[in-house]
């Protein structure tokens, strides 16, 4: 969904779906207005809250739960796809090559990683040890629970025995990459209660992420990690009926998963479906880089709300839509200005054009799928829309009863 501020993306997309659909979800949002609306609306299911700045208030009905990376480290390979998003999130664009530091660094986070989980070390314990550069007995750790041979022992003996000037870079490196873990924000985080994954997308609850754009820098590796762990869930779950709805509002901002590709072309097909909201594609361009410029081609359909004011992100749509031939007839007049015959030509046209894009038509989105399809489709906002308002006064009054 590509639409400026106040063109209805979350009242006639992310609301309708969420209000309508039986999987789980997990939700991004910078404001707290489509949590408080579910909250009163879908009480057959959880609502949950991960506020990783720790400055939304928690609306009623609504159960706030944590997270820690340390979760998914009690596997090894749970450890090493930790330890693979620090490093994505560092590098914000994973269309860059990573250096030789980072996946040295990530080959010590990961061992380091998954010892204190199964030591059943405190995350702040495990930052205090990264900044301090101390392995103590974790690797000891290692042995005793996969014996001498395993690959997280051999990794983490392999970089502890690389000479020492290096071993001091990688260590500073891996501080770097676990700052978003030694924030307050972090810890506070892996104190709270965790959402417990095979309930969650058994029951088709919702996860709402609330994350104001300010609180962006120390958040972002938190909600990465969580949003991480759920897709990874879902796909190990998908043969036995997982499936999760992503809804992404303000992806720019709140959730730019550095690994957003992968998980939209392959997610598909694994039980992962993602809608996400965008202002325009210069958002994107700030964060992706050149990368944003496939966005585009990547989601099966795109839907264009009215007002877009950014050149190349109506130029990029224009392209999307394509061209078309349209029969052109043309009429043969003799002197008198009379018709006399009629032949007809082709003429090749753009489909859609860029302020046919930016002007928009009032009450619709256009809508462009893969399959080249073009259209405008009408909105409808929840708050207008007779079904949806039966739906909603309908779990409104089923709350006010359970409330009684
Ligand atoms: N419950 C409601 N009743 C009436 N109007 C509403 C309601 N909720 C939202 N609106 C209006 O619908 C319009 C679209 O709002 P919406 O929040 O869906 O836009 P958005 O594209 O998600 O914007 P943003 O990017 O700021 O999140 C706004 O003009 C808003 O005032
Ligand atoms: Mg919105």
């Amino acid at each position: 969904m590509l639409g400026p501020t106040r063109s209805g993306k979350t009242s006639s997309i992310i609301i309708p779906n969420l209000l309508m659909t039986s999987d789980a979800c997990v939700v991004t949002s910078t404001k707290d207005d489509v949590v408080t609306t579910m909250a009163r609306t879908r009480r057959d299911v959880a609502t949950l809250l991960f506020d990783p700045s720790g400055t939304v208030a928690t609306p009623e009905g609504v159960t706030r739960v944590g997270y820690t990376p340390l979760r998914q480290a009690q596997r090894w390979d749970g450890a090493v796809l930790v330890a693979r998003t620090l490093l994505d999130v560092s590098r914000r664009n994973v269309e860059r090559a990573e250096d030789h530091w980072s996946e040295r660094a990530g080959a010590l986070l990961a061992p380091l990683l998954h010892a204190a989980a199964l030591h059943g070390e405190p995350l702040g314990q495990l930052a205090t040890r990264v900044d301090e550069r101390r392995v103590d007995d974790l690797g000891d750790v290692l042995v005793a629970h996969h014996g001498d041979h395993h690959a997280s022992v051999a990794t983490l003996r392999g970089v502890l025995a690389t000479e020492e000037r290096e071993r001091s870079s990688i260590w500073s490196t891996a501080a770097g990459l676990f700052a978003g873990l030694r924030t307050d924000a972090a810890r506070a985080a892996s104190l709270e209660p965790l959402v417990d994954l095979d309930a969650f997308l058994a029951g088709g609850h919702h996860l709402h992420v609330v994350s104001p754009s300010r609180h962006q820098a120390v958040a972002t590796p938190l909600v990465v990690g969580l949003i991480d762990e759920i897709v990874h869930a879902t796909y190990e779950r998908h043969r036995d009926g997982g499936r999760l709805l992503l809804a992404l509002d303000e992806l720019a901002n709140v959730a730019p998963l550095p690994r957003l590709t992968s998980i939209v072309s392959e997610g598909g097909g694994q039980g992962v479906v993602t809608l996400a909201c965008l202002q325009d594609l210069s958002q994107a361009r700030a964060r992706w880089g050149a990368g944003a410029d496939g966005l585009l081609s990547l989601f099966p359909s795109t839907l264009v709300f009215p007002g877009i004011a950014d050149r190349s992100t109506l130029e990029a749509v224009e392209r999307l839509g394509g061209r078309e031939f349209v029969a052109s007839p043309t009429v043969h007049r003799d002197h008198r200005g009379r018709a006399r015959s009629l032949s007809s030509g082709w003429v090749e046209r753009t489909r859609v054009t860029a302020s046919d894009v930016a002007r928009g038509r009032p009450g619709h989105a256009l809508a462009l799928s893969a399959t080249n399809d073009l259209r405008w489709v009408a909105l409808t906002p929840y708050y207008a829309d007779p079904l949806l308002t039966r739906h909603h006064e309908r779990s409104r009054a089923l709350s006010r009863d359970l409330e009684r």
